[in-house]
């Protein structure tokens, strides 16, 4: 009886072998094999007799030697009692490469050691190509994020940053590793507007529930300074749990300069428009009024001629002469401004022009609490000008100057040249009341002018602007504030091979 029950025992754990669906063997633990289930049998495509007493490594990989500890954990499981597996590849069936799961199971005897050793094959090939196309799909994911010119950041609900892109290091300015340690997602922006943009992010009303549209916002950097970026972002969802938050960020700061780039150009455009067509009036006027001045004092002057020594009209007529002299001063000046009068060009430095201009201004009790500095440039800087004229262009800056410090201050005198832009520069400072911002359009405006009558004529400007054309440079306001005003002078640099003669 008790025979008849060991082997039906025995007949039901070998039928249980072979249900097992996937290939297994009984070894012995010297890698010998002492039974094969149907599974394998049928994936071999042989019988029991052809593979008892071979080995393992035999059968799998016509091996004469076994594989090595280092893969394979039949001497783990022999030593350690317990079951052990290694995910191994195979002999690529077709094209397709097969990896299997081989499981190690030791089969004790009564007592306690290991007596056989089960080995299960599962091909585990799909999961293995599965989990490869994870993996290709997350580095692919993550090249996505890294190649964003946008930075991103994504961060936890507490704020605690998870991810940053390459973008996001190099506009904030620390590294992925330094923001996993110290950085909160608040210290990222200026204090307070962390809240508010996950308050706009969690509200229906900025692109929907868990969405924020694209957005002005202030960023902090590194180094405490503040960016103009755009920011765009999203709450990340686990189901209905708000598990993280990522930002994608827009450095602005290239727009804005090219915006206001774009602006100075249109400033620009607007001014010289403006003065093309102001000049173009005080042409006209200059020319209609230069007739009947000549008539003036040309018959004033006769008259005065006829007139006794004592006669009291004489009086009368010089003040005629005088102020008819000033018009035609004035006429002069307007001619310049709408350049109706050619220039007489001369080679010579940048240097000399401020020495010639200052030589020329005869009341040099002006400067008596004026400090001249002069941070002249030690180069040579030629310019192929009309000295005259620019000079006058100087004295009308330096009297500008001494105005505006109500003749107690410093006047600063700077020269440079730009060698590859073919550019020599002026500048002429001084520690002024600067110019207002509503006049600063208005400034090169024939007859604009702040000062009181008699003072000021607002010619000073306007002809300088005329002169500084009609030598082909440029004249503007560099700075201005409250402490001081510079103009800055721009000049065609004269380059030698030009073949001009020397005056
Ligand atoms: N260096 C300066 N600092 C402050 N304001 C200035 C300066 N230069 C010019 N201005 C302003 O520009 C106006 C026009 O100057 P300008 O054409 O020389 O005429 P004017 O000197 O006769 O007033 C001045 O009235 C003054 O308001
Ligand atoms: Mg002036």
């Amino acid at each position: 009886m008790k025979n008849i029950a060991v082997t039906e025992a025995l007949d039901w754990r070998t039928r249980i072998f072979d249900t097992i669906p996937f290939p297994a063997l009984i070894l012995s633990t010297e890698k010998i094999i002492i039974s094969a289930n149907n599974a394998f049998l049928k994936k071999k495509n042989t019988d029991l007799d052809r593979v008892v007493g071979k080995t393992c490594h035999h059968v799998f990989y016509q091996m004469d030697i076994p594989c090595s500890a280092a893969i394979c954990p039949f001497s783990k499981v022999i030593a350690e009692k317990k079951a052990h597996s290694t995910f191994r590849r195979m002999e690529p069936e077709g094209n397709e490469e097969v990896w299997v799961d081989r499981m190690f199971s030791p089969i004790l005897d009564e007592n306690g050691n290991v007596k056989f050793i089960m080995e299960c094959v599962r091909d585990v090939t799909r999961m293995i190509s599965l989990e490869k196309r994870s993996i290709h799909m997350r580095q692919f994911l993550d090249k996505v994020i890294q190649s964003s010119h946008n930075a991103i950041v994504a961060a936890d609900m507490k704020g605690n940053i998870l991810l940053m892109n390459q973008a996001a290091e190099d506009l904030f300015g620390f590294s992925m590793e330094e923001a996993l340690q110290t950085k909160n997602a608040e210290s990222l922006y200026p204090p307070g507007k962390a809240k508010e943009i996950m308050k706009n992010l969690k509200s229906e009303r900025f692109g929907g529930k868990g969405k924020l549209f694209a957005s002005r916002v202030d960023i902090i950097n590194a180094q405490g300074e503040t960016v103009p970026a755009e920011v765009a972002g999203a709450i990340i969802y686990e189901g209905e749990e708000e598990v993280a938050t990522t930002g994608i960020f827009y450095d602005l700061r290239g727009k804005i300069a090219a915006e206001k780039k774009l602006n100075e150009v249109l400033i620009q455009v607007a001014q010289s428009e403006k003065m093309a067509s102001l000049g173009q009036l005080a042409a006209g006027v200059a020319h209609e009024i230069n007739n009947p001045l000549t008539g003036i004092l040309l018959y004033s002057n006769l008259a005065l001629e006829r007139l006794d020594e004592k006669d009291l009209v004489r009086k009368y007529l010089e003040s005629v002469l005088d102020d008819t002299g000033r018009c035609r001063d004035i006429v002069k000046n307007l001619l310049a401004y709408s350049r109706q009068a050619s220039p007489a060009k001369e080679i010579f430095q940048v240097n000399s022009l401020v020495e010639h201009s200052l030589s020329l201004m005869r009341d040099q009790e002006l400067f008596s609490n004026i400090k001249l500095v002069k941070e002249m440039s030690g180069e040579m800087i030629l310019i192929h000008a009309d000295k005259n004229q620019l000079s006058q262009v100087i004295i009308n800056l330096i009297m500008n100057g001494i105005d505006a410090m109500e003749r107690k201050g410093c006047l600063i005198f700077r020269t440079y040249r730009n060698k590859p832009d073919k550019k020599a520069y002026i500048e002429v400072s001084d520690t002024g009341c600067g110019i207002p911002e509503d006049s600063l359009s208005k400034v090169f405006d024939p007859f604009f002018t702040t000062k009181e009558t008699g003072k000021g004529t607002g010619l000073g400007l306007s002809t300088s602007y005329g002169i500084i054309k009609e030598n082909g440079g440029h004249i503007s306001i560099k700075e201005m504030s409250s402490k001081g005003t510079t103009f800055l002078i721009e000049l065609p640099l004269y380059v030698p091979d030009e073949q001009i003669t020397v005056s």
